[in-house]
């Protein structure tokens, strides 16, 4: 692909306040189900009811977020979003609506080319692939599926496709390195260079501290190379929306338990949302790293402490007792 590689886009403006400008972006995630075990990540043991999102609340959401200036759009958070069957039609609503980049991330053992087909002609901007192993064994080990060669062959034939047809989709793969898999970068660059506009390798983090435990006690990471989730102040509380498949505005794009969800968007507008006390708050804790008693604070630290939910309400995995 030579010249023409592209790259994720990572970095957006931020503004660290506690009232910040409302999100050019938004995260949505349509089902909270997965067909995937990954050995890092909180979905294996995720407390939350599984569930799919409402089609029709989540298109009002998206033009809520379009209305307020959002031009930026990826159908994740939780689970996987090709267990969506209704995923092109989020596509073409966002599409329709006027978002400029609509993208998402997907293990890719879903992602045939006929599905992919539909979201290119929905309007697409990029894909990217969580591949994170190259060999099958390795595979099933951190994935928990025996699908190496069926992602595989999915993203080869999605490039075909795309080549065929003179399609402009940028496609990448993440990679998150860990004890299991960390002899199998190169491999994954060997094999994969050519096909996808760039491979990204990153650190194996806490997820908002809730599998800390989990990823040192089977092996999985190191304790000196242990990765807090973020830093303080965290940028997802400013520059992002979060709407989870419950219709919760959240914090945070790694909490699978709901512990950051701050507020109902069936009874409130979004920009009241983004704009509420709860939400305020929060900002206003990271602005002074006064976590204590939050989520983030385990985030961020390392730690193992006790914590609260951040609206009590709307977290059903709550439970006083400290995080085992
Ligand atoms: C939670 S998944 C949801 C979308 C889809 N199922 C997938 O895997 O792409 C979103 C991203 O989070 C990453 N992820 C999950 N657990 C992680 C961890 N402990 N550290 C770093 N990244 C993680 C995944 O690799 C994936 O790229
Ligand atoms: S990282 Fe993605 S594919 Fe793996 S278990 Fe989590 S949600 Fe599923
Ligand atoms: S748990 Fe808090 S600090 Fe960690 S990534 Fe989420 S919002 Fe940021």
């Amino acid at each position: 692909m030579g010249s023409q590689k592209r790259e994720l886009r990572l970095d957006r403006p931020i503004v660290f306040s506690e009232t910040p400008p409302f999100p050019h972006n938004m995260l949505m995630e349509l089902a909270n189900i997965c067909n995937h075990e990954c050995v890092f990540c909180g979905y294996k043991n995720m407390k939350r009811k599984k569930m799919m999102c409402d089609k029709h609340f989540m298109f009002d959401i998206m033009k809520q977020a379009y209305e307020n200036g959002t031009r930026e759009v990826g159908f994740y958070m939780i689970g996987e979003p090709f267990i969506c069957n209704d995923l092109a039609e989020y596509v073409s609503c966002a599409k329709g609506l006027g978002y400029e980049y609509i993208y998402l991330t997907t293990n890719g053992a879903l992602a045939t080319v006929e599905r992919c087909k539909e979201l290119i002609s929905a309007g697409i901007s990029s894909i990217k692939f969580s591949v994170n192993a190259s060999t099958r064994e390795s595979y099933i080990a951190v994935h928990g599926r025996d699908d190496f060669y069926i992602v595989r062959e999915n993203i080869f034939n999605l490039k075909k496709y795309l080549e065929n047809n003179k399609i402009n989709v940028p496609l990448f793969i993440s990679f998150v390195k860990n004890e299991l898999n960390k002899h199998d970068v190169e491999k994954l660059e060997r094999e994969f260079d050519s096909v996808v506009d760039k491979i990204y390798v990153f650190p194996c983090a806490n997820q908002g501290g809730t599998m800390k435990r989990k990823l040192l006690d089977q092996g999985i990471v190191k304790e000196d190379e242990m990765f807090p989730g973020s830093v303080a102040p965290c940028a997802m509380c400013f520059n992002r929306l979060h709407i989870t498949c419950e219709g919760y505005l959240n914090a945070c794009c790694a909490d699978s338990d709901g512990y950051l969800s701050a507020i109902d968007l069936h009874q409130t507008s979004l920009i009241d949302a983004w704009n509420s006390e709860i939400m305020i708050e929060l900002r206003r804790k990271h602005l002074r790293n006064e976590l204590s008693g939050l989520l983030c604070q385990n985030c961020i630290n390392n730690t193992e402490e006790i914590f609260s939910p951040l609206n009590k309400d709307l977290c059903l995995a709550f439970s006083n007792e400290k995080l085992s």
